[in-house]
């Protein structure tokens, strides 16, 4: 088989031409960052279970009719998904105040918020992703408002999704970050979500001893990563079988 072409490599992932033009090969790495990349580790097996996870959250999204670019899980770091154009913003809903909500606003970490609050934060790693209104994503032409309006609607039917997830295994989904994407149809335009699903980018407290299961565990140095990420991946149900996720093994 031919060596696939790169596309572009993130802090993360890395994305290769897919066997078709529509289509894109997503290749989870094992590199985590924070931080906007000033803190960098190898989490050894991170890829691997971030690969499971994300396709469980994205197959359970598009069976009840979320739109997810997720097409399937190719092997164990690769998943085959729809080429998408996506929206430079990163769409954050929040249920409970923590990270940079609490330190902007003063509100202590844990609160309760009165309801989910969206936010959107500018794609630009040089300027640190700032968070922008709708009115400057408007203005410079990053969406419409009819965009943004669906941004808003389908972030929350994903919330409430991953709420009844996490609620199932002893989790509180505290807040988390999806991108979106343009597929094209003829004219018209269909928004679905992209990248990935995963405790790279939710914030995961277990519902009975508040222990963080996401990345904070390595953004403030509370713990083995990949320990808590495969903790997480037993309690969904999608630990691949063999107990080691590094040595050499068969793909299933
Ligand atoms: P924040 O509190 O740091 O703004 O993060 C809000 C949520 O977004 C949290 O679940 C972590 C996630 N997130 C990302 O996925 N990528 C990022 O670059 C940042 C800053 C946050
Ligand atoms: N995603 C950003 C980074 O990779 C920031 C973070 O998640 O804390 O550096």
């Amino acid at each position: 088989m031919p060596r696939r072409r790169m596309i572009y490599e993130g802090k993360a992932k890395i994305l290769y031409e897919g066997p078709d033009p529509d289509t894109i090969v997503q290749y989870f790495k094992d590199d985590a960052t924070a931080f906007n990349a000033a803190k960098k580790a190898v989490i050894d097996g991170k890829g691997v279970l971030n690969n499971r996870m994300s396709e469980h959250f994205m197959t359970g999204l598009n069976l009840i009719g979320v739109p997810t670019h997720f097409i399937k899980r190719l092997n164990m770091r690769e998943q085959l998904v729809r080429k998408v154009e996506v929206i430079p913003l990163e769409v954050v809903v929040r249920n409970i105040a923590a990270g940079s909500m609490s330190k902007r606003l003063g509100i202590e970490e844990g609160t309760n918020l009165p309801r989910p609050i969206i936010e959107f934060y500018y794609k630009d790693d040089n300027l640190n992703d700032p968070l922008v209104t709708e009115e400057h994503a408007i203005a410079f032409g990053w969406a419409s408002q009819q965009d943004l309006d669906e941004m808003i609607s389908l972030a929350l039917r994903v919330n409430d999704f991953m709420c009844g997830v996490m609620y199932g295994i002893g989790v509180k989904l505290v807040d988390f970050k999806i991108e979106i994407g343009r597929i094209f149809e003829g004219d018209f335009q269909r928004l679905v979500v992209a990248d990935e699903i995963s405790p790279d980018s939710c914030r995961l407290w277990d519902i009975e001893t508040g222990k963080k299961l996401d990345k904070d565990v390595f953004r403030q140095d509370l713990g083995d990563l990949a320990d808590v990420y495969a903790e997480l991946a037993t309690r969904l149900g999608v630990m691949p079988k063999k107990s080691s996720t590094t040595g050499p093994k068969l793909v299933d």
